[in-house]
């Protein structure tokens, strides 16, 4: 089953505590942080207490998605204040499997994070190292963009790669994703699926969630891997 997960960077931070019990009553899996530098992503966004605050209001896993440089410095900050699941940018750190090998030694699930313009050959061998992969469908940095089509095809090839090896590594993607695009990420075969804008502009959490998971069940396996015209 899709596992959807709500990314506050949409919510409103004024209601913070009152977003998180909705989505949680409204069906959602995780919640998504997003922690911005300024320095690998033009923008600024949470930190450790933010993700505190997240885990005294939810009692769901909490995903922190790290668009930071260095990301080692702090990832037992974020271990400590509540995080379930932390990602890496493979392109923001040098030695990827230590910094994995760390998110794992702090009790959280370590996950890779890739952009869309970086290779997936980036992460080939470290892939036996994570617990996810969060395939970026946008460029890092803000909410409410179109995907990039090219990132289901890099979807797919993950996929495949995943299954020639044996790999139960989940594929999640980041950016763009709602109803009218979901059932094309769910077809190149994204299991976890973030959710920004779609999910807090809508009046509805409960109604949206379940569109969601009705149109990414009902979508069928990408037999062709192109970019879509
Ligand atoms: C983008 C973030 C996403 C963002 C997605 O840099 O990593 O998590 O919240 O937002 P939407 O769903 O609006 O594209
Ligand atoms: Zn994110």
């Amino acid at each position: 089953m899709a596992i959807i997960v709500a990314s506050i960077l949409s919510a409103d931070f004024t209601r913070l505590g009152e977003e998180l019990a909705a989505v949680e009553r409204a069906g959602a899996d995780w919640v998504h942080v997003d922690v911005m530098d300024g320095h690998f992503v033009p923008n600024l966004a949470m930190g450790p207490m933010t993700v505190e605050a997240v885990r005294r209001s939810t009692s769901l896993p909490i995903d922190v998605h790290l668009m930071i440089e260095d990301p080692d410095l702090f990832v037992e900050r974020f271990a400590k204040a509540g995080a379930t699941h932390i990602s890496v940018h493979a392109e923001a750190t040098i030695h990827l499997i230590r910094s994995l090998e760390l998110i794992r030694s702090c009790g959280c699930h370590p996950g890779i994070a890739l952009g869309p313009a970086a290779p997936l050959s980036l992460v080939e061998w470290s892939l036996d190292h994570a617990d996810y992969v969060d395939l970026l469908s946008v460029n890092p940095g803000f909410g409410g963009q179109d995907f990039q089509p090219s990132t289901l095809v890099k979807v797919h090839a993950l996929g495949m790669e995943l299954r020639r090896r044996g790999l139960a590594t989940i594929i999640e993607c980041d950016g763009g994703i709602g109803p009218m695009t979901i059932a094309a990420f769910s077809a190149a075969g994204v299991e976890a699926f973030v959710i920004g804008s779609a999910l807090f502009a809508a009046a509805d959490y409960g109604a949206v969630i379940g569109e969601l998971r009705e149109k990414a069940a009902a979508a069928s396996p990408m037999l062709d891997p192109r970019v879509p015209s």
